[in-house]
């Protein structure tokens, strides 16, 4: 898709939606342009030293390719490009919708790139009177390995969105 197709879709889209605030959901989500901000935590194992480190991403668009979004860099631990899609239903089965994210890992060189799916309901969590401490940003984690052995963990979590 081109920039002047997203930005048009985008401009039709504000004038037609009264409300794009981060609690409130457009009626049909899927066919808006979701932006979003990552936080993204990688935890190295291959080096010797230890390396880990959380950084949040630019508001990133849903449906980009990786060649053409920039490269999320996370500390020194790793970088790379960071690519989503929002998607109707989700793996936990009760969430309206989920973020299928695929981080092109500079640390994994001979496997498939993490993928990771986020339950979303586009709004953050609400604590329970039993989880206090659980985290309001909807998120996933998954691990890969470089060579087969070394484990890299990854963690993803929404930070920040607007539907456009
Ligand atoms: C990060 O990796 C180190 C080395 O394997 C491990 O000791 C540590 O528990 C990991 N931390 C988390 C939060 O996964
Ligand atoms: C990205 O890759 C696709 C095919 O995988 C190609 O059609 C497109 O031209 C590439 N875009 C850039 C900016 O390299
Ligand atoms: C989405 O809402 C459903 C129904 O209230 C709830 O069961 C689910 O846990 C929510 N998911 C998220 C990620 O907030």
């Amino acid at each position: 898709m081109s920039f002047v197709s997203y930005s048009l879709s985008a401009t039709v889209a504000v004038l037609a939606m009264m409300c794009s605030m981060t609690s409130c959901l457009p009626r049909d989500p899927l066919k808006s342009t979701v932006r979003v901000r990552f936080l993204v935590t990688v935890n190295d194992t291959w080096d010797p030293n230890g390396c880990m480190a959380t950084v949040a991403t630019p508001f990133l668009v849903a449906g980009m390719i990786h060649n053409e979004t920039g490269q999320i860099q996370v500390g020194s631990c790793d970088h790379g490009p960071l690519d989503f899609s929002v998607q109707q239903g989700s793996d936990d089965g009760y969430s309206k919708m989920h973020v299928f994210l695929t981080f092109h890992s500079s640390v994994i060189e001979d496997a498939s790139p993490p993928t990771c799916n986020i339950p979303w309901n586009g709004t953050y969590i609400n604590p329970t009177e039993n989880n206090m401490d659980s985290s309001p940003l909807p998120s996933c984690a998954t691990a890969d390995s470089r060579e087969g052995y070394h484990m890299t963990y990854y963690w993803f979590r929404l930070l920040e969105w607007q539907f456009l």
